[in-house]
This record gives C-alpha cells, sequence and structure tokens, in this order.
C-alpha cells in the first residue's frame, strides 16, 4: 500500500496579493478581458451557434500558466456543474441584502473565484412573511422584505466584481419558509427576477404539493415545473434553473426536459441524520446511483457543500463549526466533484478557515467536477465498508475514488480489470497534485476512516 501522507495546502494566495496580468487570444468579437481581474464581459457579436476557442494566459512575478478557454453559443446553460454559494445553511430568515454583498466580496477575497465559484445566491426568505401584508404591489408585482431594499443595486453590485447572482421561490403560495411564493404569479414573478438581473433560479415544491392528488406523480409534478422552464426560455436573460421537488417523481428522469439546469435528488442534506457515517454519506449513495442521468445543461443535485460554519437547519441556528472530520470534508468534496454535482458551499462566509478553503479550493479535485465531458462518475463497488466510483474524463484519463466508509484506516484497491482497463497507467494523487507512479493491474493505498484516496489514471 502506498502512503499518500498527509494533506498540504495548495491553495494558492487570494487574488491581489500577488498582481496577475491575463491575456486572452482568440476572444470573440463582442467580448473584452480586462487585463487585471481576467474577467470577460460583452455579448459574442455572432448570433451563430457553435464553439469559440480561446486561449487564456495568467501571468505574474512567478511565471506564467496557460490553458483554453471554451465558449458556446447556444440554448444550453450550465455546461458544467455551477459552482457558488448559497445563503441558506448559515443564514436562513436572517438572510439581507447586506450578508449578500458581503458573501460576494469574500467570494472575491477569499480566493473562491478565482477557482470557479461564481454564484451568489439568496435562498428563502427573501420576501414578505404570511401575515406581513402587502404581499404584493397594484401591479401584482412581488414585494421584497424591507432587508432586500434594492435587489438591482444588489445585483449590480455582485455583477461588477464579476460573480453572477441567484434567488428562490417555489410554485406554491407559500415557501418552505411561509414566505411568499410564486402561485399564480409565475410569469410575473420571472420576468421581475430577469429585469433585477438574477441568473439563476432555485424553484421549491414546498406547499405546491398541497394543491396535488399525488406529490410522486411525475406528471402531475411537470405541469408547475415544465410552466416555470417555458417562461425562463422566453426572458432575456440567461437563468440557470435548480429544481428542488426533493427528488420527488424520479425527476431525474424528466427534469431536463422541462427545461431544468439540475434537480436535487434527495431530501435536505441538512436534515439528514448522521447514522454510522455522517449524513452526507447517506444523500451522496442515493445521488451516485443515478450517473446515467447527469450530462451537460442537466444534472443531479444532492445539496450544498456543508463544511466550515454551518447552522442547524432544524432550528435555522447560528453557524457552529462542522463536526465532520478532515477525511469526511475531503470524501465529501471528492464525492460532490465525482458525481458532477453542482459545487455550491453554504457555510459561513465570513468565517472562512484556511482548512475549509483547503477542501473547497484544490484546483485538480474541481476540474474533475468541470470535466468538459460531463459524465457522472459510475458506481464500480459499493458494500457496506467500500464504495469506488470512477468518471471519466474529457482527455481519456479516468478519476477514481476509493472511499473507505469503514470504522479503521485500510488498504483499498483499484482494479484495473473492474475499471474496465488494461495495460500499464500514471497515478496521479489528485488532492496532492503528485504522480505516484505507473502501475501495471492495480493501485493500493492506505485510507483512513471515512476517507477518500482520489486518483487519476492515465495512460503511460
Ligand atoms: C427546502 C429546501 C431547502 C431550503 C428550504 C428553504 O427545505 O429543500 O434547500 O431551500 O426549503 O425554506
Amino acid at each position: 500500500g502506498v502512503r499518500l501522507g498527509r494533506p498540504v495546502i495548495y491553495r494558492i494566495p487570494a487574488t491581489g496579493k500577488r498582481p496577475m496580468t491575463f491575456t486572452a487570444e482568440g476572444l470573440p468579437e463582442g467580448l473584452k478581458l480586462d487585463s487585471k481581474t481576467g474577467i470577460i464581459t460583452g455579448t459574442i457579436a455572432s448570433k451563430e451557434p457553435g464553439d469559440h476557442n480561446v486561449t487564456l494566459e495568467a501571468s505574474n512575478e512567478h511565471g506564467k500558466s496557460s490553458r483554453p478557454l471554451k465558449f458556446v453559443v447556444g440554448d444550453t446553460l450550465a455546461l458544467t456543474p455551477p459552482m457558488g454559494w448559497n445563503s441558506w445553511y448559515i443564514h436562513y430568515h436572517r438572510v439581507s441584502d447586506k450578508i449578500m454583498r458581503e458573501a460576494a466580496d469574500q467570494m472575491i477575497a477569499s480566493g473562491m473565484a478565482d477557482y470557479g465559484y461564481s454564484y451568489v445566491n439568496i435562498d428563502d426568505c427573501w420576501m414578505q412573511p404570511q401575515g406581513q401584508e402587502p404581499y404584493r404591489g397594484a401591479d401584482g408585482a412581488i414585494l421584497c422584505n424591507k432587508k432586500f431594499p434594492d435587489m438591482k443595486a444588489m445585483n449590480d453590485y455582485i455583477h461588477a466584481k464579476g460573480l453572477k447572482s441567484g434567488l428562490y421561490t417555489s410554485p406554491g403560495e407559500w415557501t418552505c419558509a411561509r414566505y411568499v411564493g410564486s402561485y399564480k404569479h409565475e410569469l410575473i414573478d420571472a420576468s421581475q427576477f430577469a429585469k433585477w438581473g438574477f441568473d439563476f433560479l432555485k424553484y421549491d415544491l414546498c406547499t405546491y404539493g398541497r394543491l396535488m392528488k399525488n406529490t410522486n406523480d411525475p406528471a402531475e409534478l411537470q405541469v408547475p415545473y415544465k410552466k416555470m422552464g417555458d417562461i425562463l426560455k422566453t426572458l432575456d436573460r440567461d437563468i440557470v434553473y435548480n429544481l428542488c421537488e426533493y427528488g420527488k417523481g424520479s425527476v431525474w428522469k424528466w427534469g431536463c426536459r422541462v427545461g431544468g439546469n439540475c434537480w436535487r435528488t434527495t431530501g435536505d442534506l441538512g436534515l439528514e441524520k448522521d447514522k454510522r457515517l455522517p449524513g452526507f454519506y447517506y444523500i451522496g449513495f442515493r445521488n451516485a446511483k443515478l450517473y446515467e442521468y447527469a450530462k451537460p445543461g442537466c444534472w443531479n443535485d444532492p445539496d450544498y457543500i456543508l463544511i466550515g460554519y454551518v447552522g442547524d437547519a432544524r432550528k435555522g441556528g447560528l453557524g457552529k463549526p462542522t463536526t465532520l472530520s478532515g477525511d469526511e470534508q475531503y470524501a465529501y468534496m471528492s464525492m460532490w466533484s465525482l458525481m458532477a454535482a453542482p459545487l455550491i458551499f453554504s457555510g459561513d462566509m465570513a468565517k472562512l478557515d484556511e482548512f475549509t478553503l483547503n477542501v473547497l479550493c484544490n484546483c485538480e479535485v474541481i476540474d474533475i467536477n468541470q470535466d468538459p465531458l460531463g459524465k457522472q462518475a459510475k458506481i464500480i463497488t459499493q458494500t457496506d465498508d467500500l464504495l469506488v466510483l470512477a468518471k471519466p474524463m474529457q482527455d481519456g484519463s479516468l478519476a477514481v475514488g476509493l472511499f473507505n466508509l469503514g470504522e479503521k484506516r485500510r488498504k483499498l484497491t483499484a482494479d484495473w480489470a473492474e475499471l474496465g482497463l488494461t495495460g500499464p497507467k500514471i497515478v496521479r494523487d489528485v488532492w496532492r497534485h503528485r504522480d505516484i507512479g505507473t502501475f501495471d493491474k492495480e493501485f493500493t493505498a492506505e485510507v483512513n476512516r471515512h476517507g477518500i484516496c482520489l486518483i487519476r489514471l492515465r495512460a503511460k
């Protein structure tokens, strides 16, 4: 068994500390690059569907690095899983304009944005709560509560940083936290969200369930989700559409068809009980089975990354440090990456410590999640104490996760035959950015309790 040693912090210092200069070669007409921030803005002039291949280069006092960046003109959004932050598991009903702006500030200051995190999303509770009228203006337009004095200004602020913004509503009369939903106001609300400048919508079933005969009936469930999906297509704004109905009616079979870019596959992760293993593992097992349904633009969503400071969802509580061990956190992030899940952190942006950032911001782990081929890892082996997931990558390599679900550190093996591989492979330790060596038929590593060995295998 190979000893991998202690995890090391590989995160590069945040933007600003070491000024970078960016250049882009082959930028299509209509786009421009800010050479100091690397932010590209504009609208591609040509309306022809197709790819525009750009080479992006970044340099600073330490050297330079470049990689391809592809712009795709077409109808499909979220060609790779969305990455960002959501307010729910730390702010609950306390969420405000100020909190959202500060989260955006932190996304930049912490360096998260440099790794691809870009959505800053308000969850429930930005509207008026039940009992606090008026709910809507005379024209029917939804009103924000007093914590959100000016959504447009807030979004302008977020966008000026090169980030995107999102919000939440329900097809029901009330949201899950009993705030005003979009029932019978779908078009006026969606148009308003576009006017405010939102880029992402989470549409949460909640009290719509009361209007249904059978909340597990796919045909009944599709009605509200298709309705909003159709409306979003008519708007002059790209809004990523996140279905949230807890995996009812096998949403993975029709979520894409009704216009969804990602759909929650399970109940709330924050309400999932820890049993022998922490709750994320059980949510992950359910999501992992659905690998056939994920593809660019259409992703299975096993809910947020709950690490760092998070609050108890049952109480809407204030944040406390996660109870997950370091190994469990590496396993969590690895599993979500292998499953091509949206990477949406929902802990406290104001209390990001080095370790949490180290888990969230490892570029080779994120590369697995964001791989353009867009395959979700297949389950190779699953027993009580072992899970092996394998994700084919666009470059022909294979990302493999060996999860030790047992209670003791032990040796786990990646077996070429089981993985459908033949011949010698170079094994790369993904978390540590290191080639370990060339192996002919199998690779064995020692893995900590509830932890992971995440490797990438490529032809020699
Ligand atoms: C549901 C969703 C959660 C969160 C809350 C908000 O429980 O599944 O993700 O949005 O509603 O009330």
